[in-house]
């Protein structure tokens, strides 16, 4: 049941707030971050944790390296983040003290099921972050942690991975605490913005009908760039893959930094370019660099296309596009700046007269190798 919507995808976006709150009900309680499955490996093994390995495909690799960020600031242990089908084959070096935790929607996908059992053997401990109950990957982790975002449809992820930010953050949070590496401040600050997230991420969704416009001016579109920076990065990344998967466009991320270093050779002029700029009250720094990225792209052509806080108008005189979102915490950027994203592969797609839900080519769990 589509329940009105044109697609299943479309339903799915606009069922984030919801999902998002579902995965964090239950695990923040008085400001306080638990996730009961953790606790079950015990205290002392989460403390001896020297090392993070994050294994993913697809759209849960960027969930992954979103989290990343979050429990390296939290729960300061080095963290990284590997393709499931490319950990298995560089003969990774693990040891007792090494978690590895594997993201999947469906639970089913082959090459993170194989990259988990090859960590099990080695007698790594393992966490699964999952959507689907009682799949295999959970099942044969040492702990899984769902993300309760509710069956996902269409085989582009949209709900999934915003849940999927979720859990990591939880256990970025719930790591922390356990090992003293979170100030009583900064997990109620996390509390807080988790509080105010269901809101945010539902006037997200209400971008939907000045994407929808952007789209249908933007059907004949034969690439599109993403810009980010720091969690901004990898929301880019996600937004790329989305346009590849739905609207078949070649479509590329890139970190903002970077684009000196060789992309804004491809800058010419008329090319779109999304930015995703920090909050210019909370990442003065990051987001005065990305604003000079944007003057850069801007001097050389671009379209530019910019998610901004509202309220930020350091940005208008260089942008084509300006969309814009609710105030959160830097860290809880992405699952509010992908929505606009999410909705622009969708609509360039419906543009195009594709099947929104079932793209060529793709599946929605992959279970060979
Ligand atoms: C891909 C799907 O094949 O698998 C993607 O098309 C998805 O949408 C990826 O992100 C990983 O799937 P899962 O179920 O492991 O999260």
């Amino acid at each position: 049941d589509k329940g009105g919507w044109s697609s299943f995808m479309a339903k799915e976006i606009t069922e984030q707030p919801e999902a998002v709150a579902n995965t964090f009900r239950g695990r923040v309680v008085d400001g306080r971050v638990e996730i009961p499955e953790l606790s079950a490996l015990g205290e002392e093994r989460l403390r001896e944790v020297d090392r993070i390995v994050i294994i993913a495909c697809g759209t849960a690799s960027y969930a992954g390296q979103i989290g990343a960020y979050a429990i390296e600031r939290w729960a300061r242990v080095p963290v990284e983040v590997q393709l499931s089908h490319e950990f298995r084959y560089r003969d990774p070096v693990l040891s007792p003290s090494t978690m590895v935790i594997s993201v999947s929607q469906s639970g089913e996908t082959m090459d993170t099921l194989m990259a988990v059992k090859y960590a099990k053997d080695r007698g790594v401990t393992t966490v699964s972050v999952c959507n689907t109950q009682s799949a295999t990957i959970p099942r044969e982790s040492d702990a899984a942690v769902y993300t309760h975002a509710g069956p996902e449809v269409a085989v582009a992820s949209t709900k999934a991975f915003t849940a999927q930010i979720t859990a990591l953050y939880l256990i970025g949070l719930h790591l922390g605490r356990v090992r003293g590496t979170l100030s009583p401040e900064e997990e109620a600050q996390a509390a807080s913005a988790f509080e105010q997230l269901p809101q945010a991420v539902a006037e997200a969704v209400e971008t939907h009908e000045q994407i929808a416009q952007l789209a249908h001016w933007m059907a004949d579109t034969r690439s599109v760039l993403f810009l980010g920076r720091h969690v901004g990065y990898p929301t880019a990344l996600e937004g790329a893959l989305k346009l590849k998967e739905i609207a078949y466009i070649h479509a590329e991320g890139f970190a903002a930094g970077e684009l000196k270093h060789g992309p804004i050779a491809l800058i010419d002029h008329g090319q779109p370019v999304f930015v995703l700029v920090p909050s210019p009250r909370r990442s003065p720094v990051m987001h005065s660099k990305v604003v000079s990225n944007i003057q850069e792209i801007r001097a050389r052509g671009a379209r530019v296309i910019a998610i901004v806080e509202k309220g930020d108008t350091a940005v208008l005189p260089y942008a084509d596009d300006v969309i814009r979102m609710p105030l959160t915490d830097p860290l809880f950027e992405p699952l509010v700046q992908v929505v606009p994203l999410q909705w622009f592969a969708l609509e360039l797609s419906t543009a195009k007269g594709l099947d929104v839900d079932q793209p060529r080519n793709l599946a929605k769990s992959v279970t060979v190798e």
